[in-house]
């Protein structure tokens, strides 16, 4: 096994609740911040995430983390050839699905393929940051991250239908490799429709250790292919900047 060098971060929690925002602004946080190379992973193979991110990108420019997942061996091309990169931050690097993939669209990868993968990020970073799937057991590249990383933020958003999916959900998850004891709790806002009464939210998910406030900015970025510029917005970039520096900093959850 490749020498470990970065520190995964694992984002995770109910659907909807903005996984792959905050793990896209977690990743440019800590990237304008600290001034390291940071690797996002996207895991999502239902509503793959680069035509998300980076609609305006060519097909053909775009790689597929699929590809390197189903290489009997990884090689350095595998993994070059597949990452997506943005103009003046070269060492903010991307990798996940492309438009089109599906569960069918490569040979299945285990367990074992997944943790060499996130080695070898690993070796290339100093953080990855992985936006894992809802559902854990649908996804090995998502499971083996939650396995493995350093930090894991759990996200929920205030709302029924995110308590409902936990009360259901984590004993789905009971199981110690999923590591439920030491999840960072965060609570965020996703788009700006009534939500019940933060404190309430809080009351029923308990010790939520963060919250990230909605924003107008974010979801225009969001809806553009722009998720990766800066947000211009305050409130929003600050409590990235602070979330960022705690978990930089161990502990400090
Ligand atoms: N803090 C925020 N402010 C404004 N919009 C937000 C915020 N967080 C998330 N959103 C918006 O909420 C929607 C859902 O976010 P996102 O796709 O990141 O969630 P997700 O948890 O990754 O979803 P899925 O379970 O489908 O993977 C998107 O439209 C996104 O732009
Ligand atoms: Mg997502």
């Amino acid at each position: 096994m490749e020498e470990r060098k970065a520190k995964i971060i694992a984002v995770w929690g109910s659907p909807n609740s903005g996984k792959t925002t905050i793990a896209t602004k977690l990743a440019t946080a800590i990237y304008d911040r600290y001034q390291s190379t940071v690797i996002v992973l996207y895991c999502d193979l239902e509503a793959p995430v680069l035509p998300i991110i980076f609609p305006n990108e060519k097909h053909e420019d775009v790689g597929s983390v699929g590809v390197p997942l189903s290489k009997t061996e990884i090689e350095a091309e595998d993994i070059e050839r597949n990452a997506v990169t943005v103009k003046n931050r070269g060492n903010l690097v991307f990798f996940g699905y492309r438009a089109g993939d599906n569960k069918f669209t490569f040979p299945r990868y285990g367990r074992a393929k997944a943790e060499n993968l996130i080695n070898i990020l690993c070796h290339n970073a100093d953080y990855v940051i992985v936006d894992c799937s809802s559902n854990l057991e649908n996804s090995v590249l998502s499971a083996t991250a939650i396995e493995m990383a350093d930090q894991i933020i759990r996200l929920a958003s205030p709302d029924l239908k995110c308590i409902s999916y936990y009360l259901s959900q984590l004993p789905v998850y009971a199981d110690g490799k999923y590591r439920l004891g030491e999840h960072i709790q965060g609570l965020n806002t996703p788009n700006a429709d009534v939500f019940m009464p933060v404190e309430e939210a809080k009351a029923h998910l308990k010790d939520v250790r963060f919250t990230v406030p909605f924003s107008t900015a974010v979801k225009v970025q969001m809806q553009t292919g722009s998720l990766v510029e800066p947000t211009g917005d305050k409130a929003f970039d600050n409590r990235m900047r602070e979330i960022a520096e705690k978990v930089v900093t161990y502990g400090a959850y």
